[in-house]
């Protein structure tokens, strides 16, 4: 027996997605469906990747699909993100790397601006996002402290366009808020304009966007980090005993039940000072061994530990960041970093494929997986 797509389209009607309190068809969520024969395949779109309604209204689909179509159905449902699908203004992103950490001034920007630029230099299409409302350092670091992002049309709407510089496309909330203005910014004000620069923004095909998230774990890092698709979190800590407090702090907000954002590893800055005409003496300032503690009581890698380094803090305030210079051995420490953590989201992502189901028994229960 054969089904029609509007049969199939008809008895999905009827399921419901109730967060938005209206069935998945209305609400664009059915996408690939293909029919052969008895055997019918399609995949339910969600707006993130691991909306914990998604079991729930997928049963309810195979247990209607089932009833309005007979037993011998072979049904395969298949979950995606809105991402995954190609949808939507990230819809092009292939990876969102969130860079964050439990308190201001341990490195972050410095490690997202320099992991953007280690990325770029493996051919990767690489995009930078500053959000650090509070204190958003890309136009600096970038040396572009006195330009304006431009404006293009499409589809009738006018579209942020980010500045390329280094081969990246970068914005920042910088650009939009007048300096000392930031903390004016609470709330969902911040949230709103950050929106902005995710929606309303022509990102196009990219294999990584680097996120540098506001230092802490406020409301704001909530809204971001929900609602939009990150793909893993890079936690930058010093080895300070306060910082290491504040880090996990930061580590627990992405392994909340309601954002469950997998972290790709850690990277542990300012890790000693190896004086310049002695290199291999290191002073171990803030104590030594910190960066793996966090990174094995967060189960995830230590990606690298960065000395303090004269020419990080001044390449960071001349414009061109030191991953820029391929002689220096902060530029190799930095791509070694960024080989780790294309790694871990190769893995991440192959782990994710892994658990989707497709093939669907038809004698077995709906409560399949
Ligand atoms: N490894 C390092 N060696 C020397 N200076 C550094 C290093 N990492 C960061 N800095 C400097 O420390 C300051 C704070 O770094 P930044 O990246 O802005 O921190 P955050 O974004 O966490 O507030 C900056 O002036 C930066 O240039
Ligand atoms: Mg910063």
């Amino acid at each position: 027996m054969s089904y029609t797509k509007e049969k199939i389209i008809e008895s999905l009607r009827k399921v419901l997605y109730f967060p938005k309190g209206t069935n998945v068809v209305d609400l664009d969520m059915v996408d690939r469906l293909t029919i052969e024969g008895n055997k019918v395949s399609l995949a339910l779109v969600y707006p993130q990747a691991n909306d914990k309604n998604a079991h729930i209204v997928k049963d309810a689909a195979l247990r209607t699909l089932k009833a309005d179509l007979g037993e011998n159905a072979e049904i395969s449902i298949d979950t995606m993100s809105e991402q995954e699908a190609g949808r939507g203004p990230l819809g092009k992103v292939k990876n969102i790397i969130a860079v964050a950490s439990g308190k201001g001034g341990v490195g972050k920007s410095t490690v997202a601006a320099n992991l953007a630029i280690a990325l770029a230099k493996t051919g990767a299409k690489v995009g930078l996002l500053d959000a650090d409302i509070y204190g958003p350092s890309m136009p600096i670091m970038f040396g572009l402290k006195t330009e304006r992002p431009g404006a293009k049309e499409v589809d009738g709407k006018t579209k942020i366009l980010p500045i390329e510089k280094y081969g990246i496309k970068m914005l920042s909330i910088g650009f939009f808020i007048e300096e000392n203005k930031a903390l004016m910014w609470r709330g969902s004000m911040a949230s709103n304009a950050l929106g902005q620069l995710f929606n309303d923004a022509v990102w196009g095909e990219l294999d990584f966007m680097v996120l540098d998230l506001p230092p802490g774990t406020g409301d704001i890092h909530l809204t971001l980090v929900q609602s939009v698709p990150v793909t893993g979190a890079v936690i930058v800590t010093t080895p300070q005993n306060v910082a290491l407090a504040d880090v996990r702090k930061a580590a627990d907000m992405f392994k909340n039940e309601s954002i469950k954002v997998p972290i790709l590893g850690v990277v542990e800055n300012m890790s000693y000072f190896a004086p310049e005409d002695c290199p291999d003496k290191k002073y171990y300032i803030f104590g030594q061994g910190g960066g793996q503690l966090v990174a094995n009581e967060l189960g995830c890698e230590l990606l690298g530990s960065l000395p303090i380094v004269e020419a990080i803090a001044q390449t960071g305030d001349s414009g061109a960041p030191i991953a820029l210079d391929d002689s220096t051995a902060s530029a190799a420490a930095f791509k070694a970093i960024a080989v780790k953590v294309v790694a871990n989201v190769e893995k991440r992502n192959a782990e994710i494929a892994a658990t989707r189901i497709v093939q669907i028994d038809p004698n077995a229960s709906c409560a399949t997986n």
